[in-house]
């Protein structure tokens, strides 16, 4: 394996995935990939243990796991760059093992101080079921008894499992965003620690300012609800009115676009305070043409028919999913898992290096091979 730094993360599988995730999330990661993989390993991994930290529908997750690695390699990911690796956490044991070990290092409180914590053990609401979940009859059982499962300790160590996936790959870098940082903080202080109690088993990840500096503005952008623009554009919108999936029939999300909430002062110009809507629209087109946004608001500053600008930015949204839902057929299969195959062969040796130091550090394994 190459000695370079590694940069690391993981991606959340159960979402609907929106154009909001596409621009905020896939596309910076894929980039980063691309230009990064010349200097640092990258690693990007789908997280399944933690996905049911809180109740999911375990029917799905097996499939929406290959489907969050099916839409990155539909968007471009380099798997066949050696330097990127690809893989499911469950498929490499290393994972649980090294949790359970640095469990027993990890104190009670500081894991109650979790704020992630916090927040979701007492938000039992049905949005954490997707809109795909849409709850029948017949299902309202097996929800009712999801959502009537206790906190569970699973969710409260999640921070545990995250430093392992971390730690064993031995990650620098690792772009997350704010709600992350308190767990990666974690990370670094259960490394350090365990160096300090141990000798030198991990490398420690890099503080949360370095990670800022390294990482820049790759990632972190902010697409709004088209229906309600001062809002984020987020699954849980209960309407769907102003959110377009990636799924979304191509046609359907351009009219989402035409009926986009807009203002009374009637000249664009980005403001995303007194004009949130046409700002909004200003940004998703700079994006799907991949310019500055300067760029953009330069061509359509001061014009005065919203209708006209609506169908540009329309015309766009259709022409990408149109686009990436045809990039998504064409994902072969059978070459993506031999892909993510071999990438977690790969992986399962990396992880069980630095497992097997740490288990011969706690005097789980003979010191002497
Ligand atoms: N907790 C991350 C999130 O919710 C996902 C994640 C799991 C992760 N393990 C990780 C991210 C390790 C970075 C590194 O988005």
């Amino acid at each position: 394996m190459s000695d370079l730094p590694t940069i690391l993360t993981g991606i959340r599988s159960n979402e609907n995935p929106t154009l909001g995730n596409y621009f905020g999330a896939i596309k910076p990661l894929i980039d980063m990939a691309q230009t990064r993989s010349d200097g640092y390993r990258v690693n990007i991994f789908v997280p399944d243990l933690h996905s049911f930290t809180t109740p999911i529908n375990h029917g799905d997750l097996y499939e929406k796991t290959l489907s969050a690695i099916r839409l990155f390699v539909a968007a471009g990911l380099p798997i066949d760059d050696p330097n990127v690796a690809m893989y499911r956490q469950s498929y490499i044991s290393a994972h649980s093992e090294l949790t359970w070990i640095l469990d027993c290092f990890t104190g009670f409180g500081e894991m109650r101080r979790m704020t992630q914590f916090k927040e979701k053990s007492t938000d039992k609401d049905l949005s954490k079921f997707s809109s795909s979940d849409a709850i029948s009859k017949n299902e309202t059982q097996r929800v009712a008894q999801e959502l009537s499962r206790p906190d569970s300790v699973g969710l409260f160590n999640y921070p545990v499992l995250m430093a392992a996936d971390i730690l064993l790959y031995n990650a620098s870098y690792i772009p997350v965003g704010d709600d992350q940082t308190q767990h990666l903080e974690f990370a670094r202080d259960i490394s350090e620690r365990m160096n300090n109690r141990f000798g030198k088993l991990f490398v420690v990840p890099e503080s949360v300012k370095k990670q800022h500096e390294f990482f820049g503005n790759e990632h972190g952008l902010r697409i709004m609800d088209l229906a309600n623009p001062t809002k984020k554009m987020s699954k849980s919108d209960s309407t769907g009115k102003g959110v377009i999936f990636l799924d979304d029939a191509p046609a359907i999300a351009a009219k989402k676009v035409m009926s986009a909430e807009t203002d009374t002062v009637g000249k664009i110009h980005f403001d995303r305070e007194k004009q949130p809507g046409i700002s909004n629209l200003l940004e998703i087109l700079s994006l799907l043409r991949d310019r500055p946004i300067e760029e953009t608001i330069a061509e359509f500053e001061g014009q005065t028919r919203y209708g006209d600008f609506k169908k540009i930015v329309a015309g766009e949204v259709e022409n990408f999913l149109d686009n990436l839902q045809g990039e998504l057929a064409a994902v072969d299969n059978e070459s993506m898992m031999a892909h993510l195959e071999k990438s977690e062969a790969e992986m399962n040796k990396v992880a069980k290096q630095t497992l097997r130091t740490v288990q011969q550090a706690v005097g789980l394994r003979s010191r002497d091979i």
